[in-house]
């Protein structure tokens, strides 16, 4: 890679956690390929902790070494999977229900899939609907919501429209679009992230995706998916997760003097709406592409603090920092101006409804931030002032305030942070050492 600047001393962060996204369907898909599948830069957060246990319990072998971050995955083909003694625990990870669900629904055995109380709040209906009109025999045992028992058996080819633009839906249709009858297509108003439309490809599915720029009905991105007979184990590197790096780049945009260098992010178009609105605020940010790298491209990222202003945050940049509001919405307390964030009612339904909980907290610190009905609308250069938060166990919004709490020179109280394990074990000592050395 080759840096504009070299002289400039930034702080390095080696390493973030490979991406969270990518992990879960390389295990998932590696389990179901022929062959063994060596993959490395996993990540070994507690969401892909529950992939590889329900992969386990279902009879994959999966050898992980975890100071080297990687895994070799023992195929066993795409029926291979063996019918579960117990009840499939997804903890707090929607994309392991979610995306299991669509496998599952193929398998010739049933199973059921539950989670804590987090996953237990989150909506399901989004995917029994697509799944069932596949034939698929799943059904909730709580009013749409988990746990969901799952009657597998023969699936068939649909095209279905999905409103959401969720990637997690689109993916639970491919997988099981592996196994249904021809083909199988989802229509989405915008692109969500498509690791799985990456990955499948180079598994060796036939899948194919279409774009549209004008249409009638609002569906821009086709993604077809043929009946396939086998999926072929190839080695899979995992780049650092962008959604992970996003502390660290808001850290140095709002702390002042900082400077880093973060290597080999993951830069897949469909998940650097962050970088844009960064730098659409005025950040500094410069991108460095790594050369070959393969279908998800990645890059080391400097960024340093800058002068920011507000911005208008909305449509089908949405899909791509979905995961990011949080962090954006903390930075934007630091912005000259007023920053809104428009069509993000996504955000109600993650871990936490992180609209509601972002204009709670963020107020308790004396941020001017108002709740609308699809974001919010944040009226920066206040003065925050440290306070007792509550985390609700929600990864991303107790390390958004970790954020904040580095920004203002500590005194934040987080309830709950240690559900930052979710997606990043050991953020808070990283985060430390970072904001040490810039000091
Ligand atoms: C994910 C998709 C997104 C994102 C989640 C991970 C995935 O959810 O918020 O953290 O890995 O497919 P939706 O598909 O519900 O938008």
């Amino acid at each position: 890679m080759k840096y504009s600047n070299k002289n400039e001393a930034y702080i390095i962060i080696d390493s973030v956690p490979g991406d969270k996204s990518i992990s879960h369907r390389a295990f998932m898909l590696s389990a179901i390929a022929e062959g063994s599948t060596y993959i490395s830069g996993i990540s070994i957060c507690r969401d892909c902790l529950s992939t590889i246990n329900c992969l386990q319990s279902m009879g994959i072998k999966i050898d992980i070494d975890i100071s080297k971050k990687t895994a070799i995955v023992h195929g066993k083909g795409l029926y291979g999977l063996s019918k579960p003694e117990n009840v499939l625990d997804c903890q707090n990870s929607a994309t392991t229900m979610r995306l299991l669900s669509g496998i599952l629904s193929a398998m010739p055995f049933d199973s059921v899939l539950s989670g804590d109380p987090s996953l237990k709040k989150r909506p399901m209906k989004r995917i029994i609907e697509p799944l069932k009109l596949m034939n698929g025999g799943i059904y909730s045992l709580n009013h749409d919501y988990a746990p969901l028992y799952i009657k597998g058996g023969k699936l068939n080819g649909i095209k279905y429209f999905s409103n959401i633009p969720s990637a997690q839906v689109k993916s639970a249709i491919l997988f099981a679009g592996l196994y249904a009858g021809n083909t199988t297509t989802v229509l989405e108003p915008e692109l969500s992230r498509n690791h799985s439309e990456l990955m499948l490809k180079d598994f060796g599915a036939g899948i194919s995706t279409d774009y549209f720029k004008d249409t009638s009905d609002g569906f821009h991105i086709s993604t077809t998916i043929s009946n396939t007979d086998k999926l072929y184990s190839h080695d899979i590197h995992i780049p650092g997760d962008i959604s992970s790096a996003a502390y660290f780049m808001a850290a140095a945009l709002i702390i002042p003097e900082m400077h880093v260098l973060i290597r080999n992010v993951g830069i897949n178009p469909t998940r650097t709406g962050i970088i844009k609105v960064f730098k659409q605020m005025g950040a500094y940010v410069n991108i460095y592409p790594a050369e070959n790298s393969g279908s998800e491209p990645y890059a080391d990222i400097e960024i340093k603090s800058s002068q920011l202003h507000g911005i208008v945050i909305e449509g089908s940049v949405i899909p791509t920092l979905i995961d990011e509001l949080p962090v954006i919405c903390a930075v934007s307390c630091f912005a000259q101006g007023t920053t809104i964030i428009k069509d993000a009612a996504e955000l109600k339904v993650k871990e936490s409804d992180r609209i509601a909980v972002m204009c709670s907290e963020l107020s308790k610190l004396g941020a001017d931030i108002t709740e609308t009905c699809d974001g919010m609308i944040i009226n920066g250069k206040k003065t925050l002032r440290p306070s007792k938060i509550n985390s609700y166990h929600d990864h991303r919004i107790a390390m958004t305030f970790a954020v904040l709490n580095a920004a203002i020179g500590g005194g934040i109280n987080i309830k709950g942070s240690e559900c930052a394990d979710i997606s990043y074990p050991g953020f808070y000592n990283e985060l430390k050492k970072v904001c040490q050395k810039s000091y």
